[in-house]
């Protein structure tokens, strides 16, 4: 009798979830799914709602869909909680966005003080949900796809109870399959080795059918080979820095090693079409008023816009090797353990991990990272443990450290500039400072 519940259900994201499950139906024959939402996402919750239906129906997949306001409803006996909401919505992205390019630095939702902002609104209902689990589900996992994932996922194994959970992100994933795009071949002959933390990690081996093709394929992602994810602008990697890293950075590290460009586009955007969040907030209304047609019984292909390919993927394929015990090999973020030597035990990583029905162990690396990586994960780990304190405790002078030491805030007027303006405009988000 599986049951899941995904919290912040009314998503657009909903039906490429409700796809994954209706392909994996027969490995994971989920009973119940319970989407569950806030009132303020109550219309596009029945929305959502009524298209998965129409999904399940269409695909003759007796998977009852339950809709529901109530967080603790949804919960209750759930083998897995999967988070994807978004606390604050798209207004309160577009916020974290715009208040670090006020100040002339990169205005991100997940990275930098976009992130940080993002962190603060959302440990607190993260801890909430945790204490729900422990009440009405305490063997269920938590399956943690809301960003900051690494920050959030962090907080969870420090102060959530011992709930367990899994923080996911489609960038590994996205990886082996322009792999396997890139070759021909099926990604199930792809084998890649990620070392980092979330949004900030390193593809420093990649396998094909069992022979390595690292370097072969660092010289085909130099140049235009279409590397990256539909919400990061496209800026080609150079093949000198390639060659030189012996590894591909993730999409976002664009943020890092060519600020300056990726600062241009942002402006340039500002001054177009606004940010992201704007971007994303008009493909929504489409999807919606697509998601309403009640003929439409697929997920429509616009979704495609957004920057969570193969997000039900990873989801599905997490849940399906828990509840299968498959023991397989996929990169979630969990508990460091030793396996990256230079970090702290307790914070979250990005790396590869056998799954299980226990859960996410983490496997050694098979290259040693060098000091490259060693410095920058250093930094910004530290930006993040510090985050998490101030997330949880509502303490400034930690969310001024954190900030201040954040590569892409850089200085102490800096920092303490855009700190106070992300307290005042999210007060009403933010009991615990
Ligand atoms: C990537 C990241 C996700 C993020 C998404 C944003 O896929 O891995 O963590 O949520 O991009 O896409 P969006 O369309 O909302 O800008
Ligand atoms: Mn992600």
């Amino acid at each position: 009798e599986l049951k899941i519940a995904v919290i912040g259900g009314g998503s657009s994201y909903t039906p490429e979830l409700v796809e994954g499950l209706i392909k994996r139906f027969s490995e994971l024959p989920v009973k119940q799914l319970y989407l569950a939402d806030i009132e303020a996402g109550r219309e596009k919750l029945e929305i959502v709602g009524a298209l998965a239906r129409r999904m399940a129906e269409k695909a003759g997949v007796p998977m009852e869909i339950k809709l529901t306001l109530d967080r603790r409803e949804a919960i209750e006996g759930a083998d897995f909680v999967a988070t994807q909401m978004r606390v604050g919505l798209l207004e309160a992205r577009s916020r974290d966005e715009r208040i670090p390019a006020r100040y002339g630095l990169i205005g991100q939702e997940t990275t930098g003080a976009g992130g940080f902002a993002k962190a603060l609104r959302t440990v607190p209902v993260i801890l909430d949900i945790c204490r729900d689990i422990r009440e009405l589900a305490p063997d269920a996992f938590m399956l943690n796809f809301t960003n900051p994932a690494g920050i959030v996922t962090e907080a969870v194994l420090k102060y959530g109870g011992g709930v367990k959970t899994i923080g996911l992100c489609n960038l590994p994933i996205g990886i082996r399959m322009q792999v396997a795009e890139l070759y021909g071949v099926d990604d199930s002959l792809v084998d890649i080795e990620t070392v980092g933390i979330n949004h900030l990690n390193w593809t420093t081996r990649v396998h094909l059918d069992g022979v390595d093709i690292t370097t072969d394929f660092l010289e085909k992602a130099a140049g235009s080979s279409g590397l990256t994810m539909k919400n990061i602008p496209d800026l080609d990697w150079d093949a000198g820095l390639l060659k030189a890293l012996k590894a591909l950075p993730c999409a976002y590290h664009r943020y890092y090693y060519m600020r300056d460009e990726m600062l241009s586009e942002q402006l340039e955007k500002l001054h177009t079409v606004g940010t992201r969040a704007d971007v994303v907030k008009q493909v929504e209304e489409e999807l919606f008023e697509l998601y309403k047609d009640p003929d439409l019984n697929v997920k429509p292909s616009q979704l495609e816009q957004r920057g969570g390919a193969y997000y039900s993927e990873v989801a599905v394929r997490l849940m399906t090797s828990i509840y299968t015990n498959k023991k397989d090999i996929q990169t979630v973020n969990v508990r460091n353990n030793g396996i990256i030597s230079f970090l702290p035990d307790e914070v979250s990583i990005e790396v590869n991990a056998v799954i299980d029905a226990d859960g996410a162990h983490p496997l050694q690396l098979t290259r040693t990272p060098g000091a490259h990586i060693r410095g920058m994960l250093q930094v910004v780990k530290a930006y993040e443990e510090l985050t998490v304190e101030a997330a949880v405790h509502g303490d400034y002078d930690t969310a001024l450290q954190a900030l201040t030491i954040h590569p892409l805030v850089g200085t102490a007027a800096a920092a303490k500039a855009i700190l106070d303006d992300i307290l005042t405009e999210n007060r009403s988000y933010l009991p615990q400072f």
